[in-house]
């Protein structure tokens, strides 16, 4: 495991209500405790961010969001901007999630635009990349995490890159129970730190947590880990539960002194 602190982001994606959602908190306040060698991130649905919001209090977890919109604010039916997010007092938020990709359109260019409106907003984006089975098939995993990386990331200022979190998500892997093996894995990662110093410069790439996400479980994470630029892991179906998310948030702690 690297020096930088590591990052367990919880994606609950379209599950729990706000009355669930303050169930799984108040279950995790006590499960993950005043864990300090790992931050901790819950991004819930929008209905839920405030009540999760107000259960979090100064403890250590942070709230996160699943999307925004690139506009302040407007005529956008059913939409939520960065800083009605930071009214609730969000600080991370999910962009380009390959389901958002995928099923709702969003393009390299839309994620953009959206990654340079959390940054305005001070709300620290966490840009997902990753190639489908096809693209992998082909051999064009590294070519499409690069093309994503850049396009992401285009405009972002140098004072602001390193709030930035990037999480590699293998389409293929992510809710499948299929996992990248931890040297797929790091492959990976390591192209994604040394495209952050073309892009960023090797300082700020140097302190940028990169997560993997797709199938990150109790069993698999301390291997996946223990690879030098995993610095963390982004979780949907394993974040749904106290025990599997507690046990992630234990395996990066394990990860620190190991
Ligand atoms: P998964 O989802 O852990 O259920 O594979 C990860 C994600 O989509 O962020």
């Amino acid at each position: 495991m690297s020096k930088r602190i590591p990052l367990i982001a919880g994606n609950w994606k379209m599950n729990k209500t706000a009355s669930e959602a303050a169930e799984l908190v108040t279950a995790l306040r006590a499960s993950v405790g005043s864990q300090s060698q790992v931050h901790i991130v819950l991004c819930p649905p929008f209905t839920a961010l405030d009540r999760v919001g107000g259960l979090l209090g100064g403890g250590p977890m942070a709230l996160g969001a699943q999307n925004l919109h690139e506009k302040p604010n407007g005529a956008f039916t059913g939409e939520v901007s960065a800083s009605m997010l930071r009214d609730l007092h969000v600080t991370y938020v999910i962009l380009g999630h390959s389901e958002r990709r995928a099923l709702f359109g969003e393009t390299d260019a839309v994620v953009n635009r959206k990654v340079l409106a959390a940054l305005d907003a001070t709300l620290r984006p966490i840009l997902c990349v990753g190639e489908t089975l096809a693209e992998r098939e082909a051999g064009r995993t590294l070519e499409v995490v690069g093309t994503q990386l850049e396009a992401g990331l285009a405009g972002v200022p140098a004072a602001k890159a390193d709030q930035v979190v990037v999480a590699y998500e293998p389409v293929w892997a992510i809710g499948t129970g299929k996992t990248a093996t931890p040297a797929m894995a790091q492959e990976v990662h390591a192209f994604i730190r040394a495209r952050l110093g073309q892009l960023l410069g090797l300082e700020t790439a140097s302190r940028v947590r990169i997560l993997y996400g797709g199938s990150m479980k109790p069993d698999n994470a301390d291997a996946l880990l223990a690879e030098a630029d995993i610095d963390g892991g982004l979780i949907g179906g394993a974040s749904l539960e106290a025990k599997s998310f507690t046990d992630l948030v234990n395996s990066a702690a394990r990860s620190v002194t190991a």
